[in-house]
């Protein structure tokens, strides 16, 4: 079986970009902040720079190259397989960009999290910042939730919260939000890694109660 860096529960990052969350959360494991040990990172895409991070830290790093494939579902059954192989405790979407066939989500019921760049409900699936603007919010964020079967529909955990400014842009919106994920996403983890947040029947549960709304962190001002 791999091994890879920090003590805790197996856990496999799944990247399709950048790998800035992962950064943070690779930043928080070497810190001791984040109790988990990073078993792998597996990506869709060989060229990710997030499986750069990856080697960077001396953590295992596997491509299933979904475009190596004729079929979208024989890709998805090689990344399964892959993952499944790892045996992994908990699963972190950190900007990955593939939907998760139903089995996959189903095998990992409660030790699945994604971080979507929207204060769920509100802007699920694409262009998040787009949307946020044109629709004239007064606030934009990030929420940290289980993964089910249904796209970003999973209940969540916290949320990072910023006030949309009368000058933001798409850039300035995403680059203020993505501050606040990298202080959120290991810390959501970690409560996952050590049994304080929990998904249970009535929803998503933290140090021993439901959560009627997620947890809100704000931006602090500048
Ligand atoms: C994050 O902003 C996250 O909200 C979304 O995808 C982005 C991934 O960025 N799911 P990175 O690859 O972590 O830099």
């Amino acid at each position: 079986m791999t091994s890879g860096i920090g003590a805790g529960p197996r856990t496999v990052v799944l990247v399709s970009g950048s790998g800035t969350n992962l950064q943070a959360i690779i930043d928080a494991v070497a810190a001791g902040s984040l109790a988990v040990e990073l078993v792998a990172v597996l990506s869709d895409k060989p060229e990710a720079f997030g499986l750069e991070r990856a080697r960077r830290a001396g953590i295992p790093d596997i491509a299933v190259g979904y475009n190596t494939f004729a079929q979208r579902a024989d890709a998805e059954h090689a990344l399964a397989a892959r993952l499944a192989s790892l045996e992994p405790d908990i699963v972190v979407l950190a900007g990955f960009m593939r939907i998760l066939p139903a089995s996959v989500v189903e095998a990992h019921t409660g030790r699945m999290l994604n971080i979507h760049p929207s204060l769920l409900p509100k802007f699920r699936g694409l262009h998040t910042y787009r949307r946020a603007l044109e629709a004239g919010e007064t606030w934009h964020g990030s929420t940290v939730h289980f993964v089910t079967p249904e796209l970003d529909a999973g209940p969540a955990l916290i949320q990072y919260r910023v006030r949309i400014a009368p000058d933001d842009t798409e850039d300035s919106l995403a680059a203020r939000v993505q501050q606040g994920e990298y202080r959120i996403y290991p810390r959501a983890i970690d409560w996952v890694a050590t049994g304080r947040a929990r998904l249970t029947d009535a929803g998503a549960e933290l140090d021993g109660a439901i959560l009627a709304a997620p947890v809100i962190e704000d931006e602090l001002p500048a």
